[in-house]
């Protein structure tokens, strides 16, 4: 059996409501997520027994033991044949772009490959992380329940630039900042002719965690600022519960540029440019036909 390699794109949530909140202390949101061309990679190689190496520019501090989601998630599918993975780290921990959970999800593609079965799903999956369910098909959605109770829409690509200051934003703190629990949902999602169209749109909405993020790490507000600064920025946002921030502009071009002013004056910022849309294996192989 070869190697299976697998891509964890980063995850942007485009809009992030909060409309409530179960018994279980878990909030209720309505979230527009879409894909990034940026992300970390696994690689399984078949082996007698799992085993986890971490490396890559942001893996310090991100743990090769069985508290690592990756060894978590491929545990899901109990014994039988194992593999080594390797996680190429390469998005910033703990940073409102999924990378933990997406990282788990591509496990549990990986494994599900390796050994010929269809990927775990349901109860157990959700328990890896909120963020888990909507990573297994990187593929734009829109969010609701805790993150579990995903419908596909289509989405034109939205040429971006993502921030992280390299703080990280504790999410359960950042929840429990918040002003209200109880907000109105997103507007019902249109048909979008093109992506100037799809900004309009997205400007109406709002990412409610954004206010308490920003109070926990005034440095967010920097990020919104200096991307909004930058020729081409049409909408400025900060995804999930933090640090991570997201321009979107007027082409590629204009966000490559972007990303390269943004880095040479903040070099101890992480960030990353390209269109976020479709990152499914599927979007993949028609990209290469
Ligand atoms: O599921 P995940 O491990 O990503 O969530 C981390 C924490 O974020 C949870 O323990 C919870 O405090 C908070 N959270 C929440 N509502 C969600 C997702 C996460 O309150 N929908």
């Amino acid at each position: 059996m070869p190697e299976i390699e697998v891509f964890a794109p980063a995850k942007v949530n485009l809009a992030l409501h909060v409309t409530g909140q179960r018994a279980d202390g878990y909030h209720l949101l309505d979230s527009l997520v879409a894909f990034a061309p940026a992300g970390d990679r696994l690689r399984l190689a078949p082996a007698d027994a799992m085993a986890l190496t971490v490396r890559g520019p942001e893996s310090r501090g991100v743990p090769e033991g069985p508290e690592n989601l990756v060894l978590k998630a491929a545990a899901l599918y109990g014994p039988g044949p194992a593999a080594a993975i390797h996680l190429q780290k390469c998005l910033p921990a703990a940073s409102g772009i999924g990378g933990g959970s997406s990282d788990a999800a591509a496990a549990l593609r990986g494994m599900a490959a390796l050994r010929g079965v269809a990927p775990a799903a349901g109860a157990a999956v959700v328990k890896l992380g909120a963020d888990v369910p909507m990573c297994l098909d990187p593929r734009p959605a829109r969010t609701r329940g805790i993150g579990e109770e995903l419908s596909p829409v289509t989405l034109p690509p939205l040429p971006s630039v993502l921030v992280n200051p390299r703080v990280e934003v504790s999410t359960p703190a950042v929840f429990k900042a918040l002003a209200s629990k109880d907000n109105a949902p997103m507007d019902e999602i249109p048909a979008f002719a093109n992506a100037a169209d799809c900004i309009g749109w997205l400007a109406r909405q709002r990412n409610d965690l954004q206010p308490a993020a920003v109070a926990l790490a005034p440095v967010i507000a920097e990020v919104l600022g200096a991307l909004e600064a930058l020729p081409g920025c049409l909408l400025v946002r900060m995804s999930g519960s933090g640090a991570t921030c997201f321009g979107l502009f007027e082409s590629d071009e204009a966000a490559a540029a972007a990303q390269a002013r943004l880095a040479a004056a903040n070099p101890g910022w992480w960030s990353a440019h390209g269109p976020l849309g479709d990152q499914s294996e599927a979007a993949a192989a028609r990209r290469t036909l």
